[in-house]
């Protein structure tokens, strides 16, 4: 395991030069789930992780979602599984942020990870609490998967943030790109949280109005195109924020196939669209 902490690291120190990570052991073990994660992507594209419109029925090893409609809205662990898988990110972020020493304290580094905290904030507690009509259940190795991975990713980018790098990319197109991200991941989130709020439709149908006129997955997209501009905020020392973005599309492109495809599978009538990128693909 060792070897393979040091050839990793040594690995991804030639394609990033990024000092931190090669000096730092400690921050280069919590880096390589992370570097691995990619390599699943066969596997994304064989088995559509059970949540969402592909959780499974009736596995006993489901962990609710937040289904407000159903004898499971009274079981206080209703809407454990969401709002714990992803606010270990923030959590990590903060205890590695103050915990790190010494501490960076540039405006540049807190203002990305203030944009980091905004986007868990919401995808963590307002999303899932506040704005979510309902959530189908997770399955235990979707969530342990998400855990792990959602533990890594806030440690490494707040340690990274706090006390190994100073961001020196384009700031200013970077955050313009990130806040455009972030607002349309929200946005089009909102699209399909208020079809079940309309009409008192209880499951699936097709969404319409903004990116979706041309793509499946516009909520997909923005969320992509936002941690891309967070990155060229940051700059390309900072491995972290990187190591998402490859993780992130590694995980969205096969799941917004899927996700086309089902629609496309389930609508008769579904619109001519592309899956992720407009005009595109
Ligand atoms: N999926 C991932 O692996 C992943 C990874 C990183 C970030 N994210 C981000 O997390 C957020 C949620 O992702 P997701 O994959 O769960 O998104 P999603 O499948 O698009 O679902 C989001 C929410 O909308 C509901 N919904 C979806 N399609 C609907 C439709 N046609 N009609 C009515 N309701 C519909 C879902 O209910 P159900 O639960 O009942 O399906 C769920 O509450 C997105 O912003 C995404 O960018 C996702």
């Amino acid at each position: 395991m060792y070897h393979l902490e040091q050839y990793v690291t040594l690995l991804w120190y030639a394609l990033t030069q990024d000092e931190a990570l090669f000096c730092n052991k400690a921050f280069a073990s919590r880096s390589i789930f992370l570097q691995a994660f990619p390599v699943l992507v066969p596997a994304f594209l064989l088995v559509n992780a059970n949540h969402g419109r592909f959780s499974t029925k009736d596995s006993k090893f489901n962990l609710p979602g937040m289904i407000l409609d159903n004898a499971i809205s009274n079981n206080p662990l209703g809407k454990f599984a969401w709002v714990s898988m992803e606010i270990i990110s923030p959590i990590m972020f903060i205890v590695d942020y103050f915990s790190q020493t010494p501490h960076l304290s540039n405006t540049g580094n807190m203002l990305i990870g203030l944009a980091f905290l905004v986007h868990y904030t919401h995808r963590s507690l307002v999303a899932p609490l506040f704005r979510a009509e309902s959530l189908k259940p997770i399955h235990l190795y979707v969530w342990l998967g998400a855990m792990t991975f959602n533990f890594h990713n806030g440690s490494t980018i707040g340690w990274w943030l706090s006390s190994l790098g100073r961001a020196d990319g384009y700031f200013i197109p970077g955050l313009l790109l990130w806040t455009l991200g972030f607002a349309g991941n929200t946005y089009h989130d909102e699209i399909l949280f208020s079809l079940r709020k309309t009409g008192g439709k209880k499951d699936y149908s097709i969404p319409y109005g903004g990116l979706y006129q041309y793509i499946s997955c516009p909520n997909y997209f923005c969320e992509i195109v936002e941690w891309i501009g967070l990155g060229i905020a940051a700059g390309r020392q900072c491995s972290p924020i990187w190591v998402f973005v490859v993780a992130l599309l590694a995980v969205l492109v096969p799941r917004a196939r899927a996700n086309h495809q089902w629609f496309k599978r389930t609508f008769k009538d579904y619109p001519q669209r592309n899956a992720l990128i407009p005009f595109v693909w």
